[in-house]
């Protein structure tokens, strides 16, 4: 525990600049994205296994405490999304970095975060005073939502060339082993970076459509029923909630290594972090199938 402490401690006193705070800010928007998302697979699975419960836990997600939190959530997984993909372009090329550069550009990393969250917090602050403040939701923005057929034919292109892209890096330029064998964490190391690049339309596309354009006054069972309706939909959801949920465990296995030192109680905590993995995606891939239920 005081091994931990120190760890966290120093990580914070540390002056390694720029490059210091933008890996520190990764790191905390990867895992708050993640608690995020473990609680979300939860609750969106109870409109299979206790729908009862569903409309319970979605008003919980409409206090402006928690929606506060989910405009912070927001700028979270944009600033972590680009900041990822920074890293996974000096990964593939390395001739590109350097230490000005990676200034430059972890600065237009900020700069692309703030630019892609103001309208998404207006809308979203907009939201919260509509329905929570002045509570006049006949003057609510109607944005159309994303639930319109046309949306399924733009999801399956973004599939369609997200997978081509994965495949395109798998096979390219991302050997990642620099001629060192393929172990179990090479591979790990492949997984987080082509699962990053895949994450981009799916983690963005949900966001945008659920949090932003939609938002949670709109959602209750009728409105997860009619999404699930659409084969393509699910077929999304399923593929975020394997990629995000493997992606986001892995990236704490990881964290795990850098603050925990006693081998054994670090490898109780991986089997945890596996047995929860496990399950969690679990749960979700059977609401996924099972549907919501009447
Ligand atoms: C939106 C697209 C995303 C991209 C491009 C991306 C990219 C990356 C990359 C490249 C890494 C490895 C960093 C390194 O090795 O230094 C990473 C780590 C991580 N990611 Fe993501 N990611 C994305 C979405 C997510 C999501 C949705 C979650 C949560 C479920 C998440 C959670 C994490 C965690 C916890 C780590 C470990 C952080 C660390 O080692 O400091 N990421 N991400």
């Amino acid at each position: 525990m005081a091994t931990l402490l120190t760890t966290l401690q120093e990580s914070i006193r540390y002056r390694g600049g720029t490059g210091h705070w933008a890996f520190q800010f990764h790191r905390l928007a990867g895992l708050g994205t993640l608690l995020f998302l473990l609680i979300h697979i939860l609750d969106t699975s109870t409109v299979f296994f206790f729908p009862n419960l569903y409309e319970h836990a979605i008003n919980l997600y409409r206090s402006p405490m928690f929606l506060l939190g989910e405009i912070a959530l927001i700028a979270g997984v944009i600033f972590h999304g680009l900041n990822g993909l920074k890293i996974i372009v000096f990964d593939i090329k390395p001739e590109l970095w350097n230490i000005a550069r990676e200034r430059t550009w972890t600065w237009s990393v900020y700069a692309g975060t703030f630019v892609l969250w103001l309208p998404a917090g207006l809308i979203m602050g907009n939201s919260i005073y509509v329905n929570s403040i002045c509570r006049c939701p006949a003057a609510a923005i109607d944005t159309g939502g994303g639930s319109q057929v046309w949306v399924n034919v733009v999801i399956l292109t973004v599939l369609a060339a997200a997978t081509i892209m994965a495949l395109y890096i798998l096979l390219g330029g991302l050997s990642g082993s620099g001629g060192v064998g393929k172990t179990f964490d090479t591979r790990m190391w492949q997984f987080m970076r082509w699962s990053g690049v895949l994450l981009i339309p799916l983690a963005y596309g949900h966001v945008l459509i659920k949090d932003i354009l939609d938002g949670v006054h709109h959602i209750d069972l009728d409105y997860v029923a009619f999404y699930w309706s659409f084969v393509s939909w699910r077929i999304f959801d399923a593929a975020l909630l394997g990629l995000a949920f493997a992606h986001g465990m892995n990236g704490l296995r990881h964290v795990a290594d850098d603050y925990i030192h006693d081998a054994g109680q670090l490898k109780a905590l991986k089997w945890l972090i596996l047995i929860a993995w496990i399950v969690i995606t679990t749960i979700g891939a059977i609401a996924l199938v099972g549907g919501v239920r009447a």
